[in-house]
């Protein structure tokens, strides 16, 4: 999605402003420009493709104060004309976000006698603001967001004054606070460098950089509060360290943020976890009658995992649902109903619509979430931190399996609550979830028997991920991963439905990964293995590692460390995690901004 940023300050704006917008091309984007406010006024350049090729045709720019862009396309085609800044007058803009009445605002504007140069709904916001514009930008900038619908995280930059203006609705937008210089971003990875002296907008709140000083404003044009928050993510853990790729480096992290989502809130000791986040009562928990869970792409593979848990450890009915079917789904929710949403970013727009839909009817709501501050985390009254750190490849990988621990300790803790479990099992359970991160360990380094497979079948056209169970959702996972970033097709199925149909596609040219942990369902899913054999496939089983009888089935078998079979998906996930990442290694894929896609899905 599309990345803004801005700088007033001492220094010079545009490396500031590049570097920025650097920390951002992991939110995907296919354009990218720049303001700078200069003595000769205020200079744009812009083009389309990468922030380098921006780079390459900038000039020596001369200027304290600027702001910048990185472009995803929606509304008109990826080009130079249509990327951000747009310019009307003295004003330039950039903007995240969806004009929803764009037609509306542009007949206005044309019949006031502005005209426009781009495809963009966004232009319609450097007309507005130029035609409210009498010296001063808040105002200006309030005036035209109020004949707007939609969704934004818009900065201005006018070439009277160093200043820069933004806003937020909707759209993600912070501030951060220098010595003698300030920022906006649309996310803190940009402004680590810099500061971690951050500010986290609220819709309809306006922000002025200007003088060493920042003052917020919200949509009547008074003077508003600012809540600084400092932040403990540093600039090492958005960087690669030496890996190749972010996302192999998330991979190989997950062996701390598997164990540092745990920290404070498991006592192996008396088999209780402690989530003082969770501000249900003990009868809210008890009286619970049923749990939806709301997410998108991975995040809502994991909630499938979820409903295993909360069906089986504590005895709540679960659904899980895509947000942007639940958004527009007729309900039976009240408030006996909990709604759980998950995001890793917090920011994706159809899980934040399914979220505030569910509490119009009376749902008390848990928001899991990697991103401290994130909207999602202000909408829900419970949050529960994922605590794995900045993850900048596109492909979600470790906020993935921490999401799953989330999932773990919550059943755990319902399933207490509710007397559905006792503490002998808790204590094991918790027990066997301290061990993890050693195991993914393990797995981390038999990387190159799963490289050697991934290479083996990197040519194939389609691939087939079988599980069942608890298995199935990594099945799904697995195919995400693999389409995501190798583009090779790919299809997650619950392993008993293949006769229903996908057997027909199995031939030898389609690798099947077959899930294959043990489980009250592993015979089953070694009849599974012999019907794709009988059809030629190759098949690479996921198995324990004390696995015997899985040989005699598999052409390749990879395996894991024997753990609680209800914790298998965290460490199968890493498996084909690192399957995904070598198919696309070996592809030469662009592997953390796969095309056509986005870190955080802003828009709907
Ligand atoms: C995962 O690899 C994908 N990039 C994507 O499916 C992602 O999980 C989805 O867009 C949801 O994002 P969120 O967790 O930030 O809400």
């Amino acid at each position: 999605m599309c990345g803004i940023v801005g700088y007033v300050g001492k220094k010079q704006a545009t490396p500031i402003l590049i570097d920025a917008l650097k920390r951002l091309e992991y939110r995907g984007y296919d354009s990218a420009g720049v303001a700078v406010l200069t003595d000769k006024g205020v200079e744009v350049y812009k083009t389309e493709g990468r922030i380098s090729e921006l780079e390459a045709q900038l000039p020596d720019i001369n200027g304290l104060c600027g702001i910048g862009h990185t472009r995803w396309a929606t509304q008109g085609a990826p080009t130079t004309i249509n990327a951000h800044p747009h310019v009307s007058g003295n004003i330039s803009v950039v903007h995240n976000g969806i004009i929803e009445n764009y037609n509306e605002l542009h007949k206005f504007l044309n019949n006031e006698g502005y005209e426009f140069v781009s495809e963009t709904d966004t232009e319609v916001l450097a007309h507005l603001t130029n035609m409210y514009y009498k010296g001063n930008l808040v105002s200006a900038v309030i005036q035209g967001l109020k004949k707007v619908k939609g969704t934004y995280a818009a900065a201005f930059l006018c070439g009277d004054s160093k200043q820069v203006v933004a806003a937020r609705k909707e759209s993600p937008l912070i501030a951060g606070i220098g010595n003698g210089e300030n920022f906006i971003a649309s996310d803190v990875t940009a402004l680590l460098k810099y500061t971690r002296d951050i500010v986290y907008m609220h819709d309809y709140e306006i922000v002025s950089l200007a003088g060493g000083q920042i003052q917020l404003y919200d949509f009547w044009g008074n003077p508003a509060k600012t809540h600084i928050d400092s932040i403990d993510w540093n600039i090492e853990a958005a960087e690669k360290s030496g890996y190749p790729h972010f996302m192999l480096k998330e991979i190989n992290e997950q062996v701390t943020s598997v164990h540092d989502i745990m920290m404070g809130r498991v006592s192996k000791l008396n088999g209780d976890v402690a989530l003082d986040e969770i501000k249900l009562s003990m009868e809210e928990i008890q009286n619970l009658e049923r749990i939806v869970i709301v997410a998108c792409g991975t995040s809502y593979n994991a909630g499938l995992i979820g409903k295993c848990l909360f069906e089986g450890l504590a005895g709540i009915h679960t659904d899980v649902e895509v947000s942007s079917e639940f958004r527009y789904s007729n309900h039976v929710l009240g408030d006996s109903t909990l709604v759980v949403a998950i995001s890793q970013s917090g920011e994706t727009a159809d899980t934040l619509a399914a979220i505030r839909e569910a509490k119009n009817y009376g749902c008390r709501a848990i928001a899991i979430t990697n991103v401290v501050g994130a909207t999602l985390a202000r909408e829900a009254e419970n949050i529960f931190y994922t605590r794995a750190g900045p993850e900048i490849g596109v492909a979600a990988t470790k906020t993935f399996t921490s999401q799953l621990v989330a999932l773990y300790l919550l059943a755990i803790y319902f399933a207490r609550i509710r007397k559905r479990m006792d503490m002998d099992r808790s204590k094991r359970l918790l027990a066997s979830l301290t061990q993890l991160p050693g195991m993914i360990q393990q797995i981390l380094n038999s990387k190159d028997l799963i490289k050697k497979q991934a290479v083996r079948f990197s040519n194939a056209k389609d691939y087939f991920f079988l599980g069942r169970s608890l298995n199935y959702p990594v099945a799904l996972e697995g195919a995400l991963k693999l389409k995501e970033i190798s583009y090779i097709h790919a299809e997650g199925y619950a392993a008993g439905e293949l006769k229903h149909g996908p057997l027909a596609i199995i031939s030898k040219d389609t690798p099947v990964v077959a899930i294959a942990t043990r489980s009250p369902t592993y015979d089953k899913m070694l009849n599974n293995i012999r019907e794709v054999k009988a059809r030629g496939a190759q098949v690479l089983a996921i198995a324990d590692l004390n696995d015997a009888e899985i040989d005699k089935n598999a052409d390749a078998v990879i395996r894991i460390p024997v753990t609680d079979e209800l914790l298998n998906p965290v460490l199968s996930s890493v498996v084909v995690q690192l399957l995904a990442y070598y198919s696309a290694y070996a592809l030469g894929c662009p592997i953390d901004k796969p095309r056509n896609l986005a870190k955080s899905v802003t828009v709907e």
